[in-house]
């Protein structure tokens, strides 16, 4: 049977300690506020009287709490810091990959085996095959997590012993998911300005979405081998799209931030002669800052 301790009892932890529970495994919780830990004691969880306690119970010891600051501090005691000997530690707050690497540190210094993870799924969707989640750090320390961490997230990828892997995929996926969430916004003002339904858009772009992986696939590639020069979509050309969301905004009366951006990168890579090479070859012109 698995034994696993889930440190921090939000939306997520909760979800996570809940799955858990749901094959069978053996889960201490602990939480700041104890009243979260109730339905999940319900359901068979342990619930610690300390975070010493909590972590003393299992050979694996999640944590999943606001942010790498708080979880510093839950952990920081000298106390706990006893008990993390010998266990594993794995990570799954959000951070930065820095953030990673601090922690493995001060993990090693403890004896502790250290994993960094980043979930990418919201809390339903934690328990499923389906869902991804990246980890990084020593292999001893996946190898230990990985029957766990796959009842969690059946997706579950090892991105290599440099602890900040997890992290910078995390925060680089998310970056692509909110990019295109505020492209879908302003697509959604669009619609509405026109009268059309913002839930039908949604499906649409959701049955579509293979189509337009694809294209990122593309750009990828290109922007790894360096090959700007045969465009499938010019900047010039994707100029003309931007020019065009400006224009339908002042027609429509509707907020215009998304298209002006978009036509200001546009404008920057087209008076750094970029024209009629490929759309990723904004990178030219990202890469140099602000
Ligand atoms: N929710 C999502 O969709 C999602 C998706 C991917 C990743 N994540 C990551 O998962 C982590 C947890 O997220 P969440 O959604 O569960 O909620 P959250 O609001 O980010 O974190 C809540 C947890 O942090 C604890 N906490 C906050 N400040 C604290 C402090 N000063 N001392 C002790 N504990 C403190 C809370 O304890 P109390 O209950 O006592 O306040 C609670 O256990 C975050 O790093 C988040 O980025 C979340």
């Amino acid at each position: 049977m698995n034994e696993v301790t889930v440190i921090g009892l939000g939306p997520m932890g909760s979800a996570l300690a809940r799955a858990l529970l749901q094959n069978g495994s053996r889960v201490t919780v602990w939480n700041r506020t104890s009243e979260k830990a109730e339905p999940l004691v319900r359901e068979g969880a342990v619930f610690a009287p300390s975070v010493a306690v909590a972590v003393s119970a299992s050979p694996i010891v999640i944590v999943c709490v606001a942010n790498y600051e708080v979880s510093r501090s839950i952990l920081g005691t000298e106390e706990v810091s006893t008990a993390l000997a010998g266990r594993v530690l794995v990570e799954l707050s959000t951070g930065s990959p820095q953030d990673a690497r601090d922690s493995e540190t001060r993990a090693r210094e403890l004896g502790a085996d250290y994993l960094d993870g980043a979930i990418l799924a919201t809390p339903p969707q934690i328990g499923r095959a389906d869902t991804p989640i990246f980890a990084s750090g020593s292999e001893i320390a996946f190898r230990r997590s990985e029957p766990v961490l796959k009842i969690v997230a059946g997706n579950l990828m090892y991105m290599g012993e440099s602890v900040g892997s997890a992290s910078a995929w995390d925060l680089a996926t998310l970056s692509t998911l909110f990019g295109a969430m505020f492209g879908f916004f302003h697509g959604s003002l669009i619609l509405e300005s026109e009268g059309h339904r913002v839930d039908s858009f949604g499906s649409l772009i959701a049955d579509i979405s293979p189509v337009l992986g694809q294209m990122i696939k593309h750009e990828g590639e290109v922007i790894q081998t360096g090959t700007y020069e045969k465009p499938q979509s010019s900047i010039k050309t994707c100029m003309g799209t931007a020019e065009l969301w400006v224009k339908q905004a002042r027609e429509a009366r509707i907020n215009s931030d998304f298209p002006t951006f978009t036509k200001e990168v546009f404008r920057k890579a087209i008076n750094a002669g970029f024209e009629n090479e490929e759309l990723a070859a904004v990178m030219k012109v990202l890469r140099k800052g602000a």
